[in-house]
């Protein structure tokens, strides 16, 4: 969808935003390390990586802290509130490796095996993010050797099953409770 259309849907200004002070909350911060979580995902120095939907930027300054100025990082949101308040925590922080793009997942715009690294974080699942639509996006964008990390809030186990049997990614195991997965070469084939 266009990301202004999605960016004014009921869904998100009723159930996301309102929930902006609880996901930058000092509480948050203070009962959950994002770095250990963005460990678990592989985050490493030089990747490029897309974080989809990065809400308030919980996990966006730490993941370009540890990707480094090699680094790329595109954190994408489709509510304009969250993009500007990431913008200037960005830029706040002198950091010059974050693009903060207003797009909607489904239809990121990003080149085909462009991306080192997806984080899925907090964002699956949610019926603006389907996954019979956003896996073959997010295939399309990793690059072959690319991986795809997802951290659930709220736990739910169908979605680690669901992405296996999409069989557009194969399972690399869970650390610091993210699970982790590799592209796989097929071309999409959903089954949900
Ligand atoms: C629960 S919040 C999690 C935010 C962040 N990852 C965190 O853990 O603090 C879910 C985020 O997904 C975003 N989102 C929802 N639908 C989306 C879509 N189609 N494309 C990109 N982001 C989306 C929402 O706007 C919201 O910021």
């Amino acid at each position: 969808m266009d990301a202004e259309k999605l960016g004014k849907s009921r869904f998100l200004n009723v159930f996301f935003k309102p929930s902006g002070a609880v996901m930058e909350s000092r509480l948050r911060h203070w009962l959950f390390d994002p770095e250990k979580t963005l460990r678990g995902a592989g985050v490493e120095p030089g990747q490029t990586v897309l974080e989809v939907g990065c809400g308030t930027g919980f996990f966006t300054l730490p993941a370009a802290e540890m990707i480094g100025e090699a680094g790329r990082l595109i954190a994408m949101d489709p509510l304009s509130g969250f993009v500007d308040r990431v913008t200037q925590k960005v830029r706040d922080a002198g950091l010059k490796n974050v693009e903060v793009v207003r797009r909607d997942a489904l239809n990121t715009g990003l080149e085909a095996a462009s991306i080192d690294l997806v984080l899925l974080f907090g964002v699956v699942p949610y019926p603006t993010l389907p996954l019979d639509r956003l896996l073959p996006e997010m295939h399309r964008v990793l690059k072959a050797d690319g991986n795809l990390a997802v951290w659930l809030f709220p736990i739910s186990f169908g979605v680690p099953t669901a992405i296996l049997r999409s069989g557009l990614f194969t399972g690399l195991g869970k650390k610091n409770g993210v699970y982790r997965y590799r592209r796989s070469g097929g071309s999409a084939g959903f089954t949900q």
